[in-house]
């Protein structure tokens, strides 16, 4: 950083799970957290439920839409003129609930509906909060993007069932790759990362961790010095394979 401004945050889907966890933490970080969530009523208790850890606004923010995104792309312009830290933590896991067979969601049995929503959420919402934050990150020439993503997206190891999930996971991997080559000129450090297994809605209750584990490669990648790490895929702030 090259002022004595706080940072300023957004991080997306945290009204619950990893994305509340990483909020926070952000706050705690001495950071301005805007918290977002689809929902105006949750996002706006969880931001209440932070306010004794620091700074923590709320902005409804739905990825899926880009009127919604237009939106908050003009508070961030407008009410808080930088933006230091994008979390794209808003996910979906879709396999389950529309496979034939929900205990082996088979790409064979997948509808495409699953494939397309899980793309929408997992993928072109990140890719489209990039398109819109990037740019403001551009201006003060600092920014720090963590995607998350998942060891089920990990392409050398991946297998069978849940494909949808698995597809947004690598595309936004890729996602990751393609921005931090085009920001190589910039103090703008892409990363993806894996959380582990976090008990969260998603992760479920036979997940082994908590959710300070959880976020803290987040919290790690969001926070980089200059002369971090970009364009790559984290697991324990330790590079993980694709
Ligand atoms: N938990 C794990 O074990 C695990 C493992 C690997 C990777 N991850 C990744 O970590 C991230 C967070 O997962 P989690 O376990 O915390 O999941 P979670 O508890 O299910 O929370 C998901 C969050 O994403 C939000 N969301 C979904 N669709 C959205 C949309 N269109 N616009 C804005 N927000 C949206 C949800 O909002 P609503 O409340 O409105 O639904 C919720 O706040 C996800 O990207 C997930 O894939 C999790």
């Amino acid at each position: 950083m090259t002022d004595n401004k706080k940072r300023i945050a957004v991080v997306t889907g945290a009204n619950r799970g990893i994305g509340f966890e990483v909020c926070k933490e952000l706050a705690q970080n001495d950071i301005d957290v805007i918290l977002t969530s689809r929902d105006e009523n949750m996002g706006k208790a969880a931001a209440q439920q932070l306010k004794e850890e620091g700074s923590v606004r709320y902005h409804q923010l739905d990825v899926t839409d880009t009127a919604s995104i237009g939106r908050l792309k003009k508070f961030i312009e407008e009410e808080c003129v930088r933006c230091d830290i994008l979390v794209n933590n808003a996910g979906i896991f879709p396999d389950a609930d529309d496979a034939s067979e929900p205990s082996f969601p088979s790409i064979f049995d997948t509808k495409i509906e699953t494939m397309r929503k899980a793309m929408e959420t997992n993928v072109y919402g990140a890719m489209l909060l990039c398109q819109a934050l990037v740019l403001v990150m551009k201006k003060s020439n600092y920014g720090r993007v963590v995607n998350l993503s998942s060891g089920m997206g990990q392409l050398t190891y991946v297998n069978g069932c849940y494909p949808a999930y698995r597809v947004s996971k690598t595309s936004i991997n890729a996602l990751t790759r393609i921005m931090s080559e085009e920001l190589k000129e910039f103090n703008i450090l892409v990363n993806s990362m894996c959380p582990g297994w976090v008990k969260t809605d998603m992760g479920g209750r036979g997940a082994t961790r908590e959710l300070p584990e959880g976020a803290d490669t987040a919290i790690w990648l969001a926070t980089l010095p200059d002369d971090g790490p970009r364009g790559k895929f984290f697991r324990d702030r330790k590079e993980f394979e694709w």
